[in-house]
């Protein structure tokens, strides 16, 4: 009989937050002959599940790659896939988010997104502003790099207008520019399908986090995957640099 991974989690150290790179949509298709948007599909159903997993157990914060700077060089038919899913997605989550008190928060530069997509964004991240049992925080258009130069702008012209002195910059004043800023940083990355590696995804707020990789293709993640990270993540011993 498999491990039930959710009674062997200390319900005292659950992470607060976490980050996934939801990985393997495509290969998950092609391993069953399947297009690789019935992959990402299933993926977006993986996802509605794992958010319903990290609110039983008491994370509070999950912030989810959806679609990458890089992402744009897909083929156009997968990139418009994609945005739609987005678009059916946030209309889903705009309902589950009305009933479970969950507040949806959007990384990234937006700005290159369709007009009708920016306003279901805006009118779902101001229909749950207020909610206050899970944040829910979605990276489309996001890059790590391209966040940190926006930062870099937003400081320059806060020095610019004179209201910030080139002394004061600090890690906290990083921290305030950065798309993140409500958040607290992820003690936690997940990233799925066997690849081991960043892909630019939150560069500095992952500063002190633990990072989990499973073979496990994202369409097959489930509740008690997640709670097998999450129980690694206990076995941990984190120092923040300390002895
Ligand atoms: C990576 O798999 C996955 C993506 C680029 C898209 C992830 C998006 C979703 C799961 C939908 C999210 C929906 C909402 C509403 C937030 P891949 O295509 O890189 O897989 P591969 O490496 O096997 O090709």
């Amino acid at each position: 009989m498999s491990k039930n991974w959710y009674n062997e989690l200390d319900k005292n150290s659950i992470p607060k937050h976490i980050a996934v790179i939801m990985d393997g949509n495509g290969r998950w298709a092609r391993e069953r002959n399947k297009l690789r948007m019935e992959g990402h599909k299933e993926g977006s159903k993986t996802l509605k599940k794992v958010t319903d997993a990290a609110i039983r157990c008491g994370i509070k914060y999950m912030t989810v790659y959806a679609f990458s700077t890089e992402n744009w060089s897909r083929p156009e038919k997968e990139v418009s896939y994609l945005m739609n899913l987005l678009r059916q997605g946030l209309d889903k989550y705009r309902k589950d988010a009305m009933d479970s008190d969950i507040k949806i928060s959007v990384i990234g530069d937006i700005s290159r997104l369709d007009d009708d997509l920016k306003k279901k964004i805006a009118n779902v991240v101001k229909a749950t502003q207020h909610h206050r049992t899970f944040n829910l925080v979605i990276a489309i258009n996001y890059g790590s790099r391209d966040e940190i130069v926006r930062a870099v702008k937003k400081v320059s012209q806060d020095i610019k207008e004179g209201s910030l002195m080139v002394d004061e910059i600090d890690e906290h004043v990083m921290d305030k520019h950065l798309d993140t800023k409500d958040f607290p940083d992820p003690d936690l990355l997940i990233r799925t399908s066997g690849e081991q590696r960043l892909s630019n995804y939150l560069l500095w707020q992952l500063a002190y986090a633990e990072f989990y990789f499973t073979e496990t293709k994202w369409p097959d993640f489930d509740a008690e995957e997640l709670y097998k990270a999450i129980y690694y993540y206990q076995t941990r011993d984190r120092r923040f640099g300390a002895i």
